[in-house]
């Protein structure tokens, strides 16, 4: 049983990870500046699991924040066995707008992070990288070992990350590290009570169809319809975002069990192995809803690669994780949020009682 650190925790996919550590018998604290997020996730988390985790509301940036939550009130043994680390900015748009913010936040905020471990003498961490460190993979499906380039300020940030993670590896090999490059996390925990909750209209694609689905949104744009692909339209691995966090549990475990005194360095896919167009998700999320999702093919989106989906071998052989749930299974879910959450997290305010005045 540990006791983990989870940076992020209130956010979409550290929701989830927080409800399946809370569920395996972890201890777990968030340390969350909830800068895209509210407790309300953490709220119902806690009710899911039927037990409490502790919030620190705080940034990943203020280093005497870190070591007093680090420190170990001088017992032999460390406040935390192991960090996981989602804080983090992750809009691509935003970050070509704004690279500064995603450099301190993201670069500077890990750096921070990862000094006040070393001083705690906490050696064991979790991160969230991202496919998008394969740039535009020269083939599919996407292995481990392929080159690694970035388009975009967030795509920098993360190369940047993986690159520290291993120097620091390098530099004190008793360091056990796990860089976890995600695919397309979507989804919802199927009891409707916890998913993603984006601010404004959405980038992304699956929360995008959901909100046209129950009519917050007319048509959605279909961003290309002439890609070397089956039906023209952009190839991604979409993932359940609970075997994502699943994933995160046996990542856990994989460092843990390292023999003492060694370290190790993971990096792995987290990722289905199945590619799926934008019109298969469209037409899946119509059988998951039963209405019909109005679209319409428009300019491909600047910086998209056409197809992309993970080679997830080595998270199978290393980590003894696969993905169980299936493309319906990530719409129905999504779906059952959407409807239970029109809002997402944010209380729908009652409206004002009628004065009866005119305009
Ligand atoms: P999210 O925005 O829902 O969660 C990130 C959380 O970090 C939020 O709760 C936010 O309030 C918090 N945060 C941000 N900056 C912070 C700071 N300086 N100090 C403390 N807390 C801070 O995002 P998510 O989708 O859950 O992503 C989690 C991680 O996974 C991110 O690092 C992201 O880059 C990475 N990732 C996400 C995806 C995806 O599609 N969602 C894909 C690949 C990688
Ligand atoms: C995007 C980010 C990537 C990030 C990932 C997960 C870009 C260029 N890339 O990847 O860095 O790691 O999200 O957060 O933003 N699509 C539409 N209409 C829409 C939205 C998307 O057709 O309204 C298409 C896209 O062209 C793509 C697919 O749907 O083919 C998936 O898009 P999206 O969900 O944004 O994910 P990625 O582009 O893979």
């Amino acid at each position: 049983m540990a006791n983990a650190l989870v940076t992020g925790g209130a956010g979409y996919i550290g929701s989830h990870t927080c409800l399946e550590l809370l569920q395996a018998g972890h201890s777990v604290t968030v340390l969350d500046n909830l800068c895209n997020s509210s407790q309300e996730s953490l709220k119902r988390v806690q009710s899911l699991a039927g037990r409490a985790l502790d919030l620190v509301q705080g940034d990943i940036r203020d280093f005497d924040l870190l070591r007093r939550l680090l420190d170990s009130r001088g017992s032999k043994q460390p406040a935390f066995d192991a960090v996981v680390h989602f804080a983090g900015l992750k809009a691509v748009g935003e970050s070509v707008a704004q690279p500064l913010a995603y450099f301190d936040n993201n670069v500077l905020g890990t750096v921070c992070l990862l000094r006040a471990m070393a001083e705690a003498a906490v050696k064991i961490l979790v991160f969230s990288s991202s496919a998008t460190v394969y740039g535009d993979p020269a083939s599919v499906p996407i292995s481990e070992e392929f080159p690694r380039s970035a388009t975009n300020p967030y795509g920098a940030s993360k190369l940047m990350i993986e690159d520290m993670l291993e120097d620091l590896y390098r530099s004190d090999p008793t360091w056990r590290i796990g860089r976890l490059r995600y695919f397309n996390p979507v989804g919802a925990h199927a009891s409707g009570l916890i998913g993603e909750d984006p601010q404004g209209a959405p980038n992304n694609l699956m929360p995008y169809v959901s909100q046209v689905a129950i009519g917050q949104r007319e048509c959605l744009q279909v961003f290309g319809g002439d890609y070397p692909t089956p039906d023209g339209t952009g190839v991604r691995d979409y993932i359940h975002v609970v075997d994502l966090a699943k994933g995160h549990l046996a990542a856990l475990r994989s460092l843990s069990q390292a023999e003492a005194g060694t370290g190790q360095l993971l990096t792995v896919n987290l990722g289905t192995g199945v590619g799926v167009s934008v019109l298969q998700l469209v037409k899946a999320f119509e059988q998951a809803c039963g209405r019909v999702i109005p679209y319409r093919v428009v300019a491909r989106r600047p910086g998209d690669v056409a197809a992309c989906y993970a080679n997830p071998h080595l998270a199978k052989t290393l980590l003894g994780w696969q993905a169980q749930r299936s493309l319906a299974d990530m719409c129905a879910d999504a779906w059952r949020w959407q409807v239970q959450n029109p809002q997402g997290y944010r209380l729908v305010s009652t409206p004002a009682p009628s004065t009866g005045a005119t305009q």
